[in-house]
């Protein structure tokens, strides 16, 4: 991929409220092609303090190339494991960042399975070492596990339906077949995103346990939060939304003890002239805060 082909969505939000300093620290736990993390870097000129996370090989290898000789520390891991092993060292950030969901190469590389535009195996997986593939959720989940999935992830109102058709269909193998599957539960006329667009979004969500990772991993992320810290979030989905909210809400609130401080109240979305040249900033939701200065003057 090339550099130029590449938008980070919301970047002038993701300075604002990250606010890079002169030889501060960063953590990126999406880094992906490091589009945010080339600018933020820009800023801090301390590579030597930045890591960069990704569960993707491909994008590990983009990032170990595009960093090459800059001292930046590169995880091959996933955003809670990296997370917890930084804390286990003791380590803290001034700023964090998480730009959740898939990247374009993943959506353009047919062989990983995650377009419904270009056809290629069920496979989903973002890190390719895991053995569960969307083929094994589609071809080998009972009836309920699979309509439960694409009830809940994908928000799918016509879950039983789409379900029944892939039932019947099994073995299904390909992401073209399973479109066409989905495609007949839903007769008449189509609307501008394709049928199948929510069912292969819970499906990946399933393969990648998204949810469950990003609820385990926000409070992770918050103690790894130097005082003064800053920490963004990026989700896609109204799910994921949902739970940078609440934890974040949680952590902020009216209390004594609380370790947050909001800096963005509302959500925050891209401008309208952003969604006009990078689609993805169209479902871009970010939420920002910062990590209050708990300790009080004296106290050791
Ligand atoms: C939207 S892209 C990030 C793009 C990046 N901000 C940039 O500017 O290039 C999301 C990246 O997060 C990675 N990812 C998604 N979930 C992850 C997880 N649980 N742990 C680690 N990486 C994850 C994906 O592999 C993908 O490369």
């Amino acid at each position: 991929m090339r550099k130029d082909q590449h938008f980070p969505v919301l970047l002038e939000e993701v300075l604002q409220y990250l606010n890079p300093q002169e030889g501060e620290s960063f953590l990126d736990l999406t880094a992906g092609y490091g589009g945010h993390a080339s600018e933020v870097l820009e800023r801090t000129f301390s590579p030597k303090k930045a890591s960069l996370v990704d569960r993707d090989q491909n994008a590990v290898a983009f990032l170990k190339e595009q960093f090459k000789g800059q001292a930046v520390n590169i995880i091959h891991k996933d955003y809670l494991a990296a997370a917890q092993e930084l804390n286990q060292a003791g380590k803290q950030f001034d700023m964090i960042l998480a730009d959740l969901g898939v990247s374009s190469p993943h959506l353009d590389n047919a062989s990983r399975g995650f377009s419904i535009r270009l056809d290629g195996p069920l496979d989903m997986r973002m890190d390719e070492r895991q053995k569960l593939t969307a083929y094994d959720i589609v071809n080998n989940y009972s009836e309920e596990s699979l309509r439960g999935i694409i009830r809940k992830y994908g928000e799918e109102p016509r879950a039983n339906k789409i379900t029944r058709f892939i039932v019947e269909s099994r073995p299904v193998r390909s992401t073209h077949e399973l479109a066409a599957i989905v495609a007949r539960a839903w007769p008449g006329p189509k609307s501008r995103a394709h049928p199948a667009t929510r069912t292969f979004q819970a499906l990946r969500m399933a393969v990648n346990d998204e949810l469950d990772l990003l609820e385990k991993a926000l409070p992770v992320w918050i103690d790894l939060l130097a005082p003064g810290g800053r920490i963004v979030v990026i989700s896609f989905h109204s799910l994921e939304d949902r739970i940078v909210k609440r934890t974040l809400n949680e952590m902020a609130g009216n209390r004594y003890d609380a370790s947050l401080m909001l800096l963005s109240k509302q959500i925050v979305t891209g401008s309208a002239k952003e969604i006009v040249f990078n689609p993805r900033a169209r479902s871009a939701k970010l939420r920002a805060a910062a990590k209050i200065n708990t300790q009080k003057k004296g106290e050791v």
